[in-house]
């Protein structure tokens, strides 16, 4: 599939601008198996990049003006590199502004170039399709400028992009993964230190689905920083009682319990969410080693539930998903996926059920709320990478 997205985007880019691409950039869209809304609460995570990527084509353009098509929208954006006049901020367009002034307060310098670039990542449903563009592009440039950014700064100019830019308050999972994942590969990554551990996926009779809810969501409608600030009034007020706190890694349900008639229900919920979130991850981890599946099955449906009833970030659409998996004996666990109000579930399922499962849901999701439910398949691939023009016709 992604083989005929490289090879329609190379054309299309050659018939626009009338030369041949020079690289062409593959970024992909990634999936969090546990560990939601701590990436910026200090918490591990466990990351995977799937096979549904943006592909960007690019080359320099001997002109004064840079473009950048949207192929699958018809959009064109065209400006001069150094005009200064205030830019876009919606849409794709405004990612794209923002990997470039981020590049400008690192004084890296650019040149003008045409980019075209089309996605099968589903936009809107918690696979991060917003990150691949930040972060594909940023990769881009720096291959065709020879900037000489390492992949950590490119993941940070993706993050501060969508922070300073776009006005999301994220944290760096998204990107992180995006840039480090690797095929077949779960990565935890310690969001407070950066350090990562690599775990190669073996689900025996098992494997991930992803039931797409078809709610878009965008995450500054969805309150997203309206979270992230109540996080921070919740540590603030925990650090007062207990000064050896410095992140809620190290902070205790039984230390929150201490000091809930002190905190705002609201805030209470929100971390005692976070603290139960970070403790599952390890739990999660190990399970998955172990081959526990049951186990881990158990700790998806305990972090759904957190995100619904405390972290509140769960909607209707995405609790009937996860709730008609309860008797599905095959089905091990389930919860919503990203930053919530929309997008996805994630699925752990027996690979002998999942065909009538997937028929079953579907019929009742589509009764209920007269949106067609899609679902895919999770496979884990390498994070962004460049081929050249040559491999297109080698690539999968
Ligand atoms: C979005 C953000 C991430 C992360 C998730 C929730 O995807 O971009 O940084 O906070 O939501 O886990």
């Amino acid at each position: 599939m992604n083989k005929r997205l490289i090879r329609e985007t190379s054309t299309f880019f050659k018939e626009k601008f009338n030369q041949a691409s020079s690289y062409h950039i593959l970024s992909p869209g990634r999936i969090n198996l546990i560990g939601e809304h701590i990436d910026y609460n200090d918490g591990s995570v466990l990351l995977g990049t799937i096979d549904k990527i943006v592909c960007f084509a690019i080359s320099k353009s001997n002109t004064d003006v840079s473009s950048i098509i949207a192929k699958d929208l018809g959009e064109r954006l065209s400006f001069r590199l150094h005009d200064n006049s205030p830019k876009e901020k919606d849409g794709w367009i405004g990612y794209f502004y923002g990997v470039l002034d981020e590049l400008k307060k690192r004084t890296l310098r650019i040149e003008n170039f045409n980019l075209v670039f089309s996605s099968n990542i589903p936009m809107g449903s918690g696979l991060s399709s917003s990150a691949a563009l930040e972060c594909g592009f940023g990769f881009a440039l720096n291959v065709l400028f020879d900037l000489k950014l390492t992949k950590l700064e490119i993941v940070k100019i993706g993050q501060q992009a969508e922070n300073n830019f776009a006005g999301v308050k994220c944290g760096i999972m998204d990107q992180f993964a995006n840039i480090f994942g690797q095929k077949n590969h779960i990565l935890k990554l310690n969001c407070h230190t950066l350090e990562t551990e690599y775990h190669r996926l073996q689900l025996d009779e098992y494997s991930l689905v992803l039931l797409n809810s078809g709610v878009k969501h965008t995450l500054l409608d969805s309150s997203y920083n309206n979270r992230r600030e109540e996080c921070a009034q919740g540590l603030a007020a925990i650090k007062k009682h207990f000064p050896q706190v410095n992140t809620f890694r190290n902070c205790t349900e039984n230390q929150l319990y201490q000091i809930e008639n002190e905190l705002e229900k609201t805030i209470f919920k929100r971390c005692l969410y976070v603290i139960q979130e970070i403790n599952r991850v390890p739990q999660a981890f190990d399970a998955l080693k172990k081959r526990d599946y049951d186990k881990l099955g158990k700790l998806l449906y305990k972090s759904h539930k957190g995100l619904n009833e405390l972290y509140e970030v769960s909607c209707s659409e995405l609790n009937f998903l996860v709730a008609h998996t309860f008797d599905e004996s095959g089905v091990l666990g389930a919860r919503m996926m990203g930053g919530g109000f929309g997008g996805c579930t994630i699925n752990l399922i027996r690979k002998d059920c999942e065909t009538a499962f997937k028929t079953k849901i579907k019929i009742a999701y589509e009764k209920e709320f007269n949106i067609p439910l899609h679902s895919y398949q999770v496979n884990l691939s390498n994070g962004t990478s460049c081929i050249q023009v040559e491999q297109i016709a080698t690539s999968s």
